[in-house]
């Protein structure tokens, strides 16, 4: 149960004041009553709420899937650079989303926002072994013996040793190569430092899937969508 002032205002429907004063005009009702009291105890997810006229749906969390431009920052505020929340749209920033892991300023491609913090927790916990797959452009040839460096895992420049990564090589020569590279932590900066580890140069970096979802494609670099219901399924494994 929450109060009525507080569902309408976290929905998007005004201010706390500006609430009142439609409850006030007798313009919402609760279960086909006349709402009469802004601190109206109500509980959302059972009781039909209409205002103006209209029903409202409700919804606690919100799921996007965004293609993440580089220049912006993964984070929900920045004091110089853009994020990714600026690039959401007031009826979806108004759930106060936040990004399912972090992907470099100059990375780009899959990233998921959600405001449900439990379901955040199991996809970024090395714990629950969550795929994260990331194609790279690497500045040198990548041959057998950093495939088997990646598998049997990679220490790091601060010692620590990096979990079983699967690195598949789509192409290489002299001039530099294309992998898929599969892990299943999010260290900070770890796909770039993993190549400085055997002395190479990630030159471009795009997450093309997490926990089981692909990016999808029509989504031009800076746009999103929310979730299909079957996507969040597939997320929560
Ligand atoms: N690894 C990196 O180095 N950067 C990212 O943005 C994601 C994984």
């Amino acid at each position: 149960m929450e109060r009525l002032d507080k569902i309408l205002s976290n929905l998007g429907y005004g201010s706390r004041k500006e609430i009142k004063a439609i409850i006030k005009k007798g313009l919402v009702k609760i279960d086909g009553e006349i709402a009469k009291d802004n601190s109206l105890q109500v509980d959302p997810e059972k009781s039909q709420i209409i205002i103006n006229g209209e029903e409202i749906i409700y919804k606690k969390y919100i799921y996007l899937m965004m293609n993440k431009p580089a220049g912006v920052v993964s984070a929900t505020f920045d004091k110089y650079d853009e994020t990714i929340i600026d690039l959401l749209y007031p009826e979806d920033a108004i759930f106060e989303p936040f990004p399912v892991g972090r992907l470099d300023k100059d990375t780009v491609g899959l990233l998921l926002l959600t405001n449900d913090g439990e379901l955040n927790h199991k996809l970024i916990s090395p714990k629950y072994h969550v795929d994260k797959i990331y194609y790279a452009k690497i500045n040198k040839e990548v041959n057998e013996k950093d495939v088997e460096a990646f598998e049997k895992g990679i220490t790091l420049d601060d010692g620590y040793k990096c979990m079983s990564a699967k690195l598949q090589v789509l192409s290489s020569n002299n001039e530099g190569s294309e992998v898929y590279v599969t892990l299943q932590e999010g260290k900070y900066h770890q796909v770039k430092r993993m190549f400085e580890s055997v002395d190479k140069k990630v030159v471009y970096l795009k997450r093309i899937e997490f926990g089981g979802l692909s990016l999808d494609e029509t989504l031009e670099e800076g746009e999103y969508r929310e979730l299909s219901e079957e996507e969040i399924e597939v997320l929560r494994g």
